[in-house]
């Protein structure tokens, strides 16, 4: 039963600047919702209810909009604006926010990771959200709630892949994997950002883990990899090594809300749906 999800949300934003300069980028909306709470909902809807964010320095924002806002649902109570705060409500009620600060800024992986170790605890396996890469599965369930049906199959840590073109390899984590089953993987190799003729397949990981708590005493032992930076894919790749990590390719539909292409793209989809187009 994996009941937590970690959503590391401390980075910057310089992408969106000059958006994100007050503003934590995890709450640049995609139509009237912030990008965190579709990672929350999906990670509601996979049974999840203890949800642990990683923040930082001005990202107050993420921690008021969990909470109740007494003076606002005051104010609308009765008009027909309250509907419109009924999906969070439902959020804030099921669920249990834990949070704690990163004072620094840097990577994926060790940093953000074992900040986490004292909110996920160290006796289940947990869910990890990268809230920048958005998913949906408009034909079934959400990619988490697949990840975790396949963890409770094989017991071990899950990333969820995807195929991409070779000559966008380099910004993503790698793996190299024999096939077990149909878009499933035994991860034998995994590299961060490798140069795209240098990289081992064109199978990548998106934001979506699912974590057995003995990573985090193999992050302690793991050497910074590309660009200085701690990352959770060399933890993983160590892993990978004892035959402990399944590779996933989700059914569903992922946008990259961390560039601007990516979230105008979902703004598009998202904006059609509502539509009914
Ligand atoms: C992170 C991970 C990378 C993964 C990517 C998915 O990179 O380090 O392995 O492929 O997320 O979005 P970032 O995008 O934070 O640079």
């Amino acid at each position: 039963m994996i009941s937590k999800c970690l959503f590391p949300a401390a980075g910057y934003g310089t992408r969106f600047l000059p958006a994100t300069k007050a503003m934590p980028k995890e709450m640049l909306p995609i139509l009237t919702k912030p990008l965190i709470q579709y990672g929350v909902e999906e990670a509601m809807d996979a049974g999840c209810d203890i949800m642990s964010i990683i923040t930082g320095r001005g990202k107050r924002a993420i921690t008021d909009h969990f909470d109740i806002s007494y003076e606002l649902e005051h104010q609308i109570k009765g008009s027909s604006k309250e509907a419109l705060l009924s999906d969070i409500r439902k959020i804030i009620d099921k669920c249990t926010f834990t949070y704690t600060r990163q004072n620094e800024m840097k990577g994926s992986g060790r940093r953000p990771i074992c900040k986490g170790r004292v909110l996920v605890g160290e006796q289940d396996p947990f869910a990890v959200i990268l809230a920048d890469d958005l998913c949906v599965n408009p034909d079934g369930e959400g990619v988490l709630r697949q990840m975790i049906d396949l963890c409770n199959k094989y017991r071990c840590c899950i990333v969820a892949i995807m195929e991409v073109p070779t000559e966008e390899v380099h910004k993503y984590g790698v793996i190299e994997g024999k096939r077990i089953e149909v878009g499933v993987y035994m991860v034998s190799n995994m590299v961060e950002k490798p140069d795209n003729d240098k990289a081992p397949s064109n199978l990548v990981v998106i934001g979506r883990y699912i974590l057995t708590p003995d990573i985090f005493g193999v992050i302690e032992q793991t050497e910074p990899g590309k660009n200085g930076e701690l990352q959770i894919t060399d933890a993983l790749c160590e892993q990978a090594k004892n035959g402990m990590v399944i590779a996933y390719k989700f059914k569903g539909k992922r946008f990259d809300c961390g560039s601007v292409d990516g979230f105008v793209e979902a703004t598009n989809y998202f904006y059609a749906l509502e539509k009914g187009e």
